[in-house]
């Protein structure tokens, strides 16, 4: 597994993921082809300029497979940062997202940007709320916001670096 800077390129990595209906299960169900476009490209620019922690997920054969990022969001009125990953199906189940959060989580340390980090799967979401546990990161209580849809309720795991 490595990581390397999300780019213009991986708008089929997007395409992919973000329109799949397994992959968005729990993230309120696939996201719109012209969103899917606009947070596209506003990503890519943002890791250009250095504003965002975004990051292609390649699999051992170097294909891109997922993505994985840090981002500032806000939740219940408050600023906060917030981890989030995405694999495609196909490579889902071999350890990809729990090696990229590892690295991620060495990255973010070294860099020193961030003291805490958040995570919000879905308390249905088994797989993702393995890898956070399996992070480090501690079950810290529960959040309710939306993603695509309407709000749900959230687990909302947080780690101190
Ligand atoms: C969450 C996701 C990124 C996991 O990717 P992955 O590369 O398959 O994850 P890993 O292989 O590292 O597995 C992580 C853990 O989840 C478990 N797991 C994987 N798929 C699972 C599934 N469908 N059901 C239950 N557990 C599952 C694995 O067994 C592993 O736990 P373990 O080591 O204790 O056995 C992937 O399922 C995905 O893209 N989901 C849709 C997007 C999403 O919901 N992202 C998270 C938003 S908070």
């Amino acid at each position: 597994m490595e990581l390397r800077p999300y780019e213009e390129g991986d708008l089929w990595l997007a395409r992919a993921l973000e329109s799949d209906p397994q992959v968005m299960r729990d993230l309120g169900g696939p996201t719109l082809p012209e969103k899917i476009l606009q947070h596209h490209h506003r990503r890519a620019k943002s890791v250009r300029d250095g504003d965002v922690w975004y990051f292609t997920v390649l699999a051992e054969d170097r294909s891109p497979a997922g993505t994985i990022g840090i981002w500032a969001s806000e939740v219940s009125g408050a600023s906060i940062y917030e981890a989030g990953w995405m694999v495609l199906p196909a490579y889902q189940g071999r350890g990809l997202a729990t090696a990229a959060g590892r690295e991620l989580l060495r990255r973010a340390r070294q860099a020193r940007q961030f003291k805490t980090i958040h995570a919000f799967p879905s308390a249905s979401n088994a797989a993702s709320n393995a890898i956070c546990r399996k992070l480090g990161f501690v079950l810290a209580g529960e959040a309710f916001f939306s993603y695509n849809g309407p709000p749900q309720k959230l687990n909302d795991w947080k780690i101190e670096l």
